[in-house]
């Protein structure tokens, strides 16, 4: 049995009619994590993040599921743009854009539905200019989100902590936007959000590295705590002079935490629908891995290794080891340190790999989750012991953003 508690035997009665490489989602488990997750999130709503999904028919079936879910964050406009003309609503850009064709789309949605069109993220004048300069004179107002940086400053600020985004970190930062965007009439402050990566993507229990494990930990703790005041100073300077609809927080690996917070109104999650490896490492939680891979045994250059055809998938990021995928069945499988997984082979060793013959396959796991369906065109989805859909990716619709 694997770690989802379905077994090689069962993929591959599964998938027998499948030829390899290909890529599935197992809906049970995803549904499974789907309650876990909203659990952890105390009531308030979840913003689900497309980029950590992909999939259309995925991400319908999501917001779907349950009411809690509501809208979408996204990570480019014209993808904002492809999912909006596809009908897709209450969509919240996550990443600044210097897009100007398709902010000039933007223009013409705001038009059109002022109240509905999706919002974009800024946190600096360059931003709103870029918006005002493909706005005509008589435009409807765009709305926007600022950035606020939920970094952890230690050591009077010597050591930062978190990804490196917003520039806007401060109570005065924020206003001081806030109200760079209020004196421009064609922009309009609708948003706060402020995601903490060193808390909701960083797992505080590596593998094998028990004391590092302590260290994030701990960070976490006091991280959390000051983002809480910040955000809530924030939040309340701010609606001093300006409404914002939405204060928005967290990602699968800090619901119970951002959601919890009074002056969040809601949560984001995506990753936690597949759960990808990365998502194994976390004290607060564990879900069940949702989504694979399946790849072809091709080769046996010794009696011990079984060499199979592709795999070379890595995840984005700092490129240590945890990027690359892993071997998940048959149990007990290994990638080579030398070649790890690569463009054209994986060769596999350990414990099953001498009964593992050509033509048999191998199941893996994504180290991160949206970024494996730019590997595969369709996902084959699975409840009990049956494919129910093949649905495409965003590859598999032609569509590749990032
Ligand atoms: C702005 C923002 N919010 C939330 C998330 C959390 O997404 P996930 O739940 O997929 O980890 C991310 C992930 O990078 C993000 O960039």
């Amino acid at each position: 049995m694997g770690v989802s508690g379905r077994s090689h035997a069962e993929l591959e009665a599964i998938f027998e009619e499948v030829e390899a490489p290909f890529a599935f989602v197992d809906l049970d488990a995803m549904w499974s994590n789907s309650g876990a997750m909203l659990g952890r999130a105390g009531g308030k709503p979840i913003r689900v993040a497309s980029k950590s999904v992909r999939c259309r028919a995925l991400l319908e079936r999501i917001l779907a599921r349950d009411e809690r879910y509501r809208g979408l964050m996204t990570f480019t406009l014209p993808e904002t743009l492809w999912l909006a003309e596809a009908g897709f609503e209450n969509l919240l850009l996550a990443y600044p854009t210097a897009d100007t064709a398709a902010l000039g789309e933007l223009a013409l949605r705001s038009v059109a539905n002022p109240e509905g069109a999706p919002i974009v993220m800024v946190d600096c004048t360059a931003h709103l200019e870029a918006i005002e300069s493909v706005l005509g004179a008589g435009a409807a107002p765009v709305r926007v989100c600022i950035d606020l940086d939920a970094g952890w400053w230690a050591a009077g600020g010597r050591l930062k902590i978190g990804p490196k985004r917003s520039p806007v970190h401060t109570v005065e930062d924020a206003v001081s936007l806030a109200q760079e965007i209020e004196r421009r009439p064609q922009l309009k402050l609708a948003a706060l959000m402020a995601y903490e990566g060193q808390i909701a993507g960083v797992g505080d229990r590596p593998p094998g590295r028990r004391l590092r494990g302590r260290a994030i930990a701990a960070m976490q703790r006091r991280s959390a705590t000051e983002l809480a005041a910040r955000r809530a100073a924030v939040v309340a300077a701010i609606r001093e002079f300006a409404e914002l609809e939405i204060v928005n927080g967290g990602g699968t690996g800090s619901l119970e935490l951002t959601g919890a917070e009074e002056a969040v109104t809601e949560v984001t999650a995506g990753s936690g629908f597949y759960a990808p490896t990365l998502f194994d490492a976390y004290s607060r939680f564990s879900l069940t891995p949702a989504a694979g891979f399946a790849l072809s045994v091709v080769r046996k250059p010794s009696p011990g290794v079984a060499t199979a055809l592709g795999g070379g998938y890595l995840a984005s990021g700092s490129g240590d080891a945890a990027r690359l995928p892993s071997p998940w069945l048959p149990e007990g499988l290994e990638l080579d340190p030398e070649e790890g997984a690569g463009e054209v082979q994986t060769p596999l060793s350990g414990k099953p790999a001498p009964e593992l013959r050509i033509g048999d396959r191998v199941y893996m796991r994504h180290a991160k989750a949206g970024e494996l369906c730019e590997r595969f065109d369709a996902l084959h989805l699975v409840e009990g012991d049956e494919i129910v859909d093949v649905v495409p990716t965003y590859r598999g619709e032609g569509r590749t953003f990032l």
